[in-house]
């Protein structure tokens, strides 16, 4: 049981869409896709139109999380799925799929209410990669997007939810200190985790979307040269590290609220192997981080802007 194939792409809408337009081409050194109906922003990084869309809006708030699947008929076995569920999925007419750029549309919402979609085939044809500045590029492909973490007040439900409805498989546990709960990190494919949820009691919205560079060039270049580094006040956490998916970063506050997570040289984890998850014990004085990512806000800033 396995139909969620990757993270597709992700729309948040805020007032400062626009700083998008040059912000995340000087930033990451990503492209633009053409603009969405509403004029939204979209950051491409890849072969597919986008993976990003900034849309218009009054407040900072997340629109939509869109998980590939890959054919039509594994998106009509996921309906019924999210049915029995009662994640309430509607087939999207053919309007708001154009919109999305993809042929065929699902949406529902996770055991939190977040807007979640489905699709298969995205639209593609735009000019592949051809960045703003120099830059080697993007780790899409077989581990699409990237990955998406949430803050949830309870870390256990959305990991049965998301294990149980969408198939995915735990990678690594993180428990960390109160008022903090654990960690989960959830794998579909290859990449280490296409999501993950820091339990914060009280809290839910989007905490950050991940973009892995081919090269760490890209990422130094970007934190140093363009960023400021370690002098940036929205650089929520340093250049550092991590233990569990093995990712050299940084985290920097984006226009629309969220934060990136920028980075190099994450784990992938073979099909076939049945790795066992670890948990890390921070309580207990361990430290999930090889080196770096010293954090510069309290936890609970990080998602203000989404709280529901
Ligand atoms: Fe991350």
């Amino acid at each position: 049981m396995q139909e969620i194939a990757k993270l597709g792409y992700v729309g948040v809408q805020s007032p400062a869409y626009e700083q998008w337009r040059t912000w995340a081409p000087e930033a990451f050194g990503c492209m633009l896709g053409p603009d969405g109906d509403d004029g939204a922003v979209r950051i491409k990084i890849d072969d597919a139109d986008y993976r990003l869309s900034i849309h218009p809006g009054d407040e900072h708030r997340l629109a939509y999380v869109g998980w590939e699947v890959l054919s039509h008929r594994d998106l009509d076995t996921l309906v019924t799925r999210l049915d029995k569920a009662g994640a309430n999925p509607q087939v999207a007419g053919r309007e708001l799929a154009d919109s999305r750029g993809v042929l065929d549309l699902v949406t529902f919402q996770d055991c939190f209410g977040q807007p979640y979609e489905a699709f298969c085939y995205q639209a593609s044809g735009y000019k592949d990669w051809d960045p703003p500045r120099p830059h080697q590029g993007f780790v899409t492909g077989d581990q699409g997007l990237g990955h998406v973490v949430f803050v949830v007040p309870d870390a256990r439900k959305a990991v049965d939810w998301h294990i149980d409805v969408l198939g995915f498989r735990p990678s690594d546990i993180i428990k960390l200190r109160e008022p903090l709960g654990d960690m989960w990190f959830l794998r579909a494919n290859p990449r280490h985790h296409s999501v993950a949820f820091l339990e914060i009691p009280e809290l839910l919205g989007l905490h950050h979307v991940y973009l892995e560079c081919n090269s760490l060039d890209d990422v130094g270049y970007s934190y140093y040269d363009v960023l400021g580094g370690d002098q940036n006040p929205d650089m929520l956490m340093k250049l550092g590290r991590h233990i569990g998916d093995q990712t050299v970063s940084y985290y920097i506050r984006t226009p629309a609220g969220f934060f990136i997570e920028y980075g190099w040289d994450g784990l992938a984890i073979p099909e076939t192997e049945a790795r066992s998850p670890r948990f890390i014990d921070v309580r207990k004085g361990k430290r999930p981080e090889m080196w770096g990512h010293e954090f510069t806000m309290q936890p609970n800033e990080t998602v203000r802007p989404y709280k529901r």
